[in-house]
């Protein structure tokens, strides 16, 4: 099968497609033929190497995050799906691959598609839309009445986050710039702040929860702006030392882990709120529970461009610029 892969860990590394073996399907997995994959900054984040620390692939290993697709094969302890199923998922760590035609999953990991949306948009979610919801829910209760403050809501987070925390019944704040004023005010934000003019520092106060996604500036920021006891919830780093215990890290890491993040849970401490980091997990019963809300129109994707599979290198690179409205998905079938 067809498949883009990094051969070399580096900044400018290009994905080669290349003619690979068909993955091997285990008891518990189910074997996709891939329709469309999503791109993540997570995927260059990687192929730059920035986290092999982290997550240690080894190289040449076929790339992306997010997938939907066709169940072509099942293994023998299989019991959620069957062939001919149509799917979506994020492939667990050590386990991901969805730029290429096939892809096998643990079954666990896998939900099946929304039916209301096509499979590029249903690319575009498994990722983003479960760490919104492991941010949103898992980690900061987030409850109704409650405020919260939603980094670049234009992005790929951003835009299923907001419409999370609205269905929560929370308040919405989002930092996008003035372009994307009426995309963020159509997926419900309340306040919009545009960060290039505006600084939502001297703009909110009393706020429960904030989404980070952005720098470390910007995250001692959202420490002020909260509530005593609020929580900030980091999906940019620093990692902190119960990501440590999540990813059974070794003692050298436990020890770096616990040092990048002190100087940020210090000044959290000082200030009476929580500050935690998050890495999102693959997570199939999530995703049923999002396959309802997009079903029953509370979220709708929000894509920005469909690239041809021949064209990933490319997809990654605009994803790169940060600039994205939503999100970038390739298409493989
Ligand atoms: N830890 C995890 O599990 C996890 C999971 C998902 C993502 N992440 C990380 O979270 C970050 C965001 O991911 P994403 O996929 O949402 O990114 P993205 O889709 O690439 O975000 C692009 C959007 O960010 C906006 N933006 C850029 N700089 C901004 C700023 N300073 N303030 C406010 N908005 C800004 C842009 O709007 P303008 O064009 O208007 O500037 C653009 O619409 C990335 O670093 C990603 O790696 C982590």
């Amino acid at each position: 099968m067809k498949a883009f892969i990094v051969n070399h860990y580096g900044k400018k590394e290009k994905l080669s497609l290349t003619e690979v073996a068909e993955p091997v399907v285990k008891e518990t997995d189910i074997l996709v033929q891939v329709h469309s994959a999503g791109v993540n900054l997570l995927d260059s984040k990687i192929r730059d190497g920035e986290f092999k620390m982290i997550l240690p692939y080894k190289t040449p290993f076929t790339l992306g995050h997010d997938v939907a697709g066709v169940v072509t094969k099942i293994g023998s302890n299989v019991s959620k799906f069957k062939v001919g199923d149509e799917v979506y998922a994020r492939p667990a760590d050590h386990r991901i691959g969805a730029f290429a035609e096939l892809i096998a999953m643990n079954e666990k990991d896998v939900a099946i598609k929304p039916k209301n949306i096509s499979m590029e948009e249903a690319a575009s979610i498994p990722l983003v839309g479960l760490t919104a919801w492991q941010a949103l829910i898992e980690k900061a209760n987030l409850k109704k009445g409650q405020k919260v403050l939603i980094q670049a809501g234009s992005g790929g987070v951003g835009t299923f986050a907001i419409q999370l925390a609205k269905h929560l019944g929370a308040t919405v704040a989002t930092t996008t710039s003035a372009t994307n004023y009426d995309l963020v005010k159509s997926l419900g934000a309340d306040v919009v702040i545009d960060y290039r003019k505006e600084d939502f520092k001297t703009i909110l106060k009393d706020y429960d929860v904030v989404l980070n996604s952005q720098d470390k500036k910007t995250l001692e920021k959202s420490l002020r702006i909260l509530k005593p006891n609020g929580k900030v919830i980091s999906i940019s780093g620093p990692p902190d030392p119960d990501f440590g215990k999540v990813i059974n890290a070794n003692w050298v890491l436990k020890i770096i882990l616990k040092f990048l993040s002190a100087g940020i849970r210090k000044k959290a401490k000082r200030l009476g709120v929580n500050f935690s980091f998050l890495f999102m997990r693959a997570q199939g019963e999530q995703l049923n529970q999002i396959t309802k809300l997009i079903e029953s129109g509370v979220i709708k994707p929000v894509m920005d461009k469909v690239f041809p599979f021949e064209q990933t290198n490319e997809a990654m690179s605009y994803v790169e610029t940060g600039r994205a409205k939503g999100k970038v998905v390739v298409k493989i079938k």
